[in-house]
């Protein structure tokens, strides 16, 4: 049976294997959390009071950011929330109701591996540093605020969302996503505070002042300015920008620089669960689509949304522009910069260790696509230089797994349609399609096509404006917007009808 598309696509995207999510903590030893300072933290920060007077400093800012930026009219609410409490993968969480603003923000990193080694670029096989090498200082002050940037500017992008969430048990997920966006903030300042001296407490100001889609001081990367106007865009947001900071963050969880290494392995715990809201979210959303299109007999676009649910073409369009503008966050496609930072032992590949090569790369290649006239051709180019496509592939493959399972759930509701990725030549904005006119089944196509087509390819105003439409605050436990079906289960073993957010 040849399968119909849902949107605009009918491409699928080479299929590798899924690789399994880095193992998030490096050790089996609990590290125990000391909550009665100001700042909970597993670093000893009482034992280095210049360190502890900074980021006490710092503190009352990042209150006043997330005051100022973090989700709107929320201050007084109860939400249950869980909070990081040690760093043993057996149990490292707390779950329990607190006021946002009140929230234990604080500093984690995974127990020290013992006699860990560099495990790739030049410095291969030496230990691994515990401070700073001064001829690497300026690259890595660079790769942590960037990492550092995206994680305020999420929480920024999302601000308004509370204001239409479609029943508590989102609401919650929400806000559980955003708490933790700012912990991770946090973790990327103690790097700068703690190595970088006067010029990474500068960057720690520096990321409380940039604004997501700010005209003048903008965030640092693209996607990151971005709006996220509505809860199909959040999930797509959480699914697929999420999964890019899963990706970034196992890279540099592979870092010489240990401590870089050991916070973003504690993050990458957390960010599992972010990855979560976003596919379970965008599968609540088909489940609910395909059993009003079953029960009503209906197929056509405008009859599905005449029944206050989003079409399946609608939700491909999405798709299409969230993946391709989350692409672009993995840089160019030959990149000095990328080989750079491998050779210097600061930022590995996706699961490094489980490589079976040298680590070095020396003589290796790796495919990448250029565009000649009218078609897409593959040339092989040093593996070195071609590390972000790599980590691109890597990538896509977890998300086509993703996109499996949720055509799994449109299969078995008997419909014929498949939601598909796009190729990743499409709507592209940085590297060698920057520029180029590509379709979503890996075509160069003119602009005169392009024009002709983007509106089947790429959400359209009239598509925001219908999803927009279906936007309104769900405030009752137990109750679900029309549009999206109910979670398998609750949070925390909690009910589905459990009180996840309390208005005070
Ligand atoms: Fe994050
Ligand atoms: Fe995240």
């Amino acid at each position: 049976m040849r399968l119909a598309p849902c949107g605009g696509s009918a491409f699928v995207v080479r299929f590798r294997f899924a690789r399994r999510l880095l193992s998030a903590a490096a050790g089996s030893v609990p590290m125990s959390i000391d909550y009665a300072s100001k700042i909970p933290n597993n670093v000893g920060l009482d034992q280095n009071k210049q360190l502890q007077r900074a980021l006490e400093h710092w503190q009352p800012k990042y209150l006043d950011w997330w005051r100022e930026m973090g989700p709107l009219e929320s201050t007084h609410f109860d939400c249950y929330l869980r909070t990081a409490i040690s760093v043993d993968p057996k149990g490292w969480a707390h779950f329990g109701y607190v006021k946002m603003p009140d929230y234990r923000w604080g500093i984690f990193l995974t127990p020290p591996e013992q006699d860990r080694k560099i495990a790739f670029g030049t410095h291969k096989g030496q230990p691994v540093w515990n401070d700073v090498p001064g001829e690497y200082r300026s690259t890595l002050r660079r790769v942590i605020v960037t990492q550092g940037d995206t994680e305020p500017a999420s929480v920024e992008q999302q601000r308004h969302l509370g204001n239409t969430c479609p029943s508590l048990y989102d609401l919650r997920n929400l806000y559980q996503v955003n708490v933790e966006e700012g912990r991770h903030l946090w973790a990327m300042v103690y790097l700068l505070h703690a190595h970088f001296g006067r010029d990474g407490r500068e960057e720690g100001e520096a990321l409380l002042e940039r604004r997501s889609g700010d005209a003048d001081k903008p965030r640092i990367l693209g996607a990151f300015n971005e709006q996220t106007p509505d809860w199909l865009s959040f999930f797509m947001f959480t699914f697929l920008t999420d999964r890019d900071g899963k990706y970034q963050l196992a890279a540099l969880a592979e870092s010489g620089f240990d401590p870089l290494a050991r916070s973003c392995r504690f993050m990458l715990t957390e960010e599992a669960h972010h990855l979560f809201v976003g596919e379970s979210g965008i599968g609540r959303v088909i489940q609910r689509t395909c059993e009003v299109m079953k029960k009503h007999d209906i197929e056509a676009p405008d009859q599905v949304r005449m029944q206050g649910v989003i079409d399946l073409p609608t939700l491909q369009r999405y798709l299409n522009f969230h993946f391709s503008v989350t692409l672009d966050l993995y840089g160019g496609e030959v990149s000095s910069n990328a080989s750079t930072f491998y050779a210097m032992g600061l930022k590995g590949r996706f699961e490094e260790e489980k490589i079976d090569d040298d680590h070095v790369l020396t003589g290796a290649e790796y495919p990448v696509l250029d565009i000649a006239g009218d078609k897409l051709i593959e040339k092989r180019v040093n593996a070195q230089l071609a590390l972000n496509e790599r980590l691109r592939d890597d990538y896509i493959a977890d998300c086509q797994a993703g996109v499996d399972r949720w055509n799994k759930i449109i299969e078995k509701a008997g419909l014929p349609c498949r939601l598909t990725l796009p190729h990743k030549a499409f709507n592209r904005k940085i590297g060698t399609f920057a520029g180029a006119r590509v379709n979503p089944q890996g075509k160069p196509v003119s602009e005169a096509e392009w024009t002709h087509h983007s509106r089947e390819w790429l959400a359209t105003a009239e598509d925001h404006a219908f999803v927009r439409s279906l936007m309104g605050r769900v405030s009752e436990a137990g109750r679900y917007a029309n549009w999206i079906a109910p979670p398998a289960r609750g949070i925390d073993n909690k009910g589905l009808d459990f009180e996840y957010v309390r208005f005070a």
